[in-house]
């Protein structure tokens, strides 16, 4: 009902009356009234007259399901949205409603994240009004070792999204940091729950710092925004639309044909780690050596110093170049 009267409101470019709204939706006028009573404390600005009736003069900058599923063009991804003004975060969120059975394409967003995560148990800091702070929830039918492949995707479909929006120059350091200017802009944390055999469910966390003006001290070389990068403030609904609809462009082709072929060029061309010396640490090993490609499956194929080449999976790579790393 609320976003039927918004899609009225928004259609319409001058004033409607309570009348023409209550008829259009089969509806009293009291149950038109409540909502729009409802939609002003939200922070839209809606002008009453009382010959007139309603306009809507203005729209709160939020990531509400009203504001993110008008004229989303998906086909199930977005379809179930859940929005938070606060919350500890979002994946966190999206695990539990993951567990008790939430549709693959149920997405969580949060204005802000009191305890938000990222890779490799770090934190995630995500201030209220000032980035993207979502969860996709997905039930893939391909087996858990192919999951990683979703991380790619991730990636891709963020920075295809960021680009198109802002038209800033964006690359990808592998698997999925989103980079501009050698700074990051964007993380994704995706989280997996599975048997040997099948997936239950993948949550995609994507974290893009989208109007923040300044980073702690220890972030500062290594973290940015569009807006500090682009020096002007962006619209997080845009971007949020473009990313929930270039992803799910990206995964259906991947769950027809169960790998990466058909973008992995695309990738490749984003990824800024390829041909730099890189440096990596995993839970095994650490080495440094030159990223020389990525294979089929998505993963960092690296040669050492010695010549020997090794196939990274997961772990920390640190691109020379990059985030302080001389
Ligand atoms: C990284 O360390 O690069 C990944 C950061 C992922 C952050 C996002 S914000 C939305 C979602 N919820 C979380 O708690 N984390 C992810």
């Amino acid at each position: 009902m609320k976003s039927k009267v918004l899609q009225i409101l928004k259609e319409e470019e001058g004033y409607i009356s309570g009348e023409e709204i209550s008829r259009a939706l089969g509806v009293s006028r009291t149950a038109v009234w409540k909502v729009i009573s409802s939609l002003k404390k939200e922070g839209y600005v809606i002008e009453s007259s009382t010959n007139k009736g309603y306009y809507l003069k203005e729209t709160p900058d939020l990531l509400t399901k009203e504001e993110v599923s008008y004229n989303l063009k998906t086909k199930y991804l977005g379809k179930d949205i859940y929005h938070y003004y606060q919350i500890d975060s979002t994946n966190k969120e999206a695990k539990k409603m993951a567990v008790n059975g939430a549709k693959e394409g149920t997405i969580i967003i949060s204005e802000e994240q009191t305890l938000g995560k990222g890779r490799l148990g770090r934190g995630w800091i995500s201030p209220p009004r000032l980035g993207i702070w979502m969860s996709i929830i997905l039930r893939p039918l391909v087996s858990p070792l192919d999951a990683s492949k979703i991380t790619i995707l991730g990636g891709l479909s963020v920075c295809k999204a960021i680009e198109k929006v802002t038209g800033l120059d964006v690359k990808i350091k592998w698997p999925n940091d989103i980079v501009i200017n050698k700074k990051k802009v964007c993380g994704i944390l995706t989280e997996m729950s599975a048997e040997m055999e099948k997936i239950d469910y993948i949550i995609l966390g994507i974290g893009v710092n989208v109007n923040n003006e300044n980073f702690p001290e220890d972030l500062k070389d290594k973290a940015s925004s569009l807006k500090i990068e682009g020096n002007k403030k962006y619209n997080r609904k845009e971007i949020v639309q473009e990313i929930i609809m270039q992803f799910e462009k990206y995964y259906e082709i991947f769950i027809r044909d169960k790998n990466l072929n058909k973008f992995l060029e695309e990738y490749k061309d984003y990824c800024l780690t390829l041909n730099k010396d890189v440096k990596i640490n995993s839970n095994k090993e650490s080495f440094v050596g030159k990223a020389i490609d990525i294979s089929e499956e998505g993963e960092l194929i690296v040669q050492k110093e010695d010549g020997e080449i090794i196939t990274v999976f997961s772990g920390e790579v640190s691109v020379r170049g990059l985030y302080g790393y001389i």
